[in-house]
């Protein structure tokens, strides 16, 4: 559990803030009502909730708790002054009396002049003269909290705290919405991911393939500084990657002999059937772009849609020089593996024509420490 010290800050003398009448309180409402209904908004769901209070109560600082299983409340989105909060976990006084006002059920108002140890910690610490605290319940239970706070002094009418339960319960919606699609999300991966490893686990030649892809591609995509959002998606994207090879004939998957150019077009298929298999989960479609592009090449060359440079998706250039790398040095029908030196001075001359530059370069860096780590594992 985190625990914070701060030093009281003298707050600014007190304005009073106007706040707005019912109706554009209304509309505000609607907006974050409608973004909660797509499966894939156009922004993470609490964001709705925050920009919408933000506006309304012009806050200077917004917080969502949430409450774990575990049962520790934790700052799942924290902004302006309460920014430096996100991600903490509530500690302990604070979260008891966090608990006491959730259970009565009610918005909890704040002002500078009262001495109690929530205001203490959230308003007058942070040189605040104005807090709110909605409960956010789900049907009946407790799931979070909805704090808001403001430099100045903030006139509350009831329409206005009824604003607030409003935006408390589709937070609450947001909430619940995210565990439900996590579980689904988690329950659809492990379902196709065993498909894949059934696939791979066939082939002596493709055994643990897609978990050493996924491992190479996760690491470039971090020393290339992507954000871990992307980093986690281009980890599944690897786990999926071939899936389409399920529908291609046994014979052409293993074939010592090369391929003719039916069977190559035949096996070139394959990332059209992942996507397709994959394509009816709504949940999955940020994935699509991995499993479609992985063998489009950088100068333009490659399939399905012969795209070039930026405009083949960053995971799909990721993956193709991982995938690329594990074929090279893992046996094949046809071949003996390649020595991980020769693999990579490959994947250097094909640098600037199959693959992306940069992702070679990152994937020389990354390389040492992943062997390792996958030698460890024995993948
Ligand atoms: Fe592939």
């Amino acid at each position: 559990m985190q625990t914070k010290t701060r030093s009281p800050k003298q707050p600014p003398p007190a304005r009073s803030v106007d706040l707005p009448g019912a109706l554009p309180m209304l509309r505000s409402l609607n907006e974050v009502a409608r973004s909660l209904c797509y499966i894939e908004g156009p922004e993470p769901p609490f964001e709705a909730v925050v920009r919408v209070a933000q506006s309304l109560f012009n806050s200077d600082g917004i917080a969502i708790l949430v409450r774990e299983p575990s049962g520790e409340h934790v700052f799942r989105t924290a902004q302006g002054v309460l920014s430096e909060w996100r991600d903490y976990t509530l500690s302990g006084a604070c979260s008891d009396l966090l608990k006491a006002l959730s259970d009565r059920d009610q918005v909890a108002l704040f002002k500078r002049n009262q001495r109690n140890p929530w205001a203490r910690e959230f308003l007058f610490a942070a040189g605040m003269h104005w807090g709110a605290l909605a409960p956010i319940r789900v049907r009946d239970q407790n799931v979070g909290a909805l704090l808001l706070n403001n430099a100045n002094a903030v006139h509350v009418r009831a329409e206005h705290v009824e604003v607030l339960e409003h935006l408390a319960t589709l937070a609450g919606v947001a909430i619940v919405e995210g565990r439900v699609r996590y579980g689904l999300e988690d329950l659809f991966m492990s379902v196709i991911v065993s498909l894949t490893m059934a696939l791979e686990a066939k082939d002596p030649y493709t055994e643990g393939h897609s978990v050493r892809v996924a491992a190479y591609s996760e690491a470039i995509g971090k020393q290339l500084g992507l954000p871990p959002v992307l980093l986690d998606m281009i980890h599944r994207s690897c786990l999926l990657h071939d899936i389409g090879k399920i529908a291609v004939d046994e014979h052409i998957l293993t074939k010592k002999e090369r391929l003719s150019a039916i069977e190559r077009e035949k096996m070139d298929m394959h990332v059209l059937i992942g996507e397709s298999i994959l394509r009816p989960i709504a949940l999955l479609h940020p994935l699509l772009p991995g499993v479609r592009h992985h063998h489009e090449h950088y100068d333009g060359t490659g399939h399905p849609d012969g795209l070039k440079g930026e405009e083949i998706p960053i995971e799909a250039r990721i993956i193709a020089v991982a995938d690329a790398f594990d074929a090279m040095t893992s046996s094949r029908p046809y071949r003996e593996p390649l020595p991980e030196e020769q693999a990579l001075s490959e994947l250097r001359r094909a640098a600037g024509t199959q693959f992306d530059p940069r992702v070679v370069a990152a994937f020389e860096q990354i390389y040492p420490a992943v062997k390792r780590t996958l030698e460890h594992m024995r993948i």
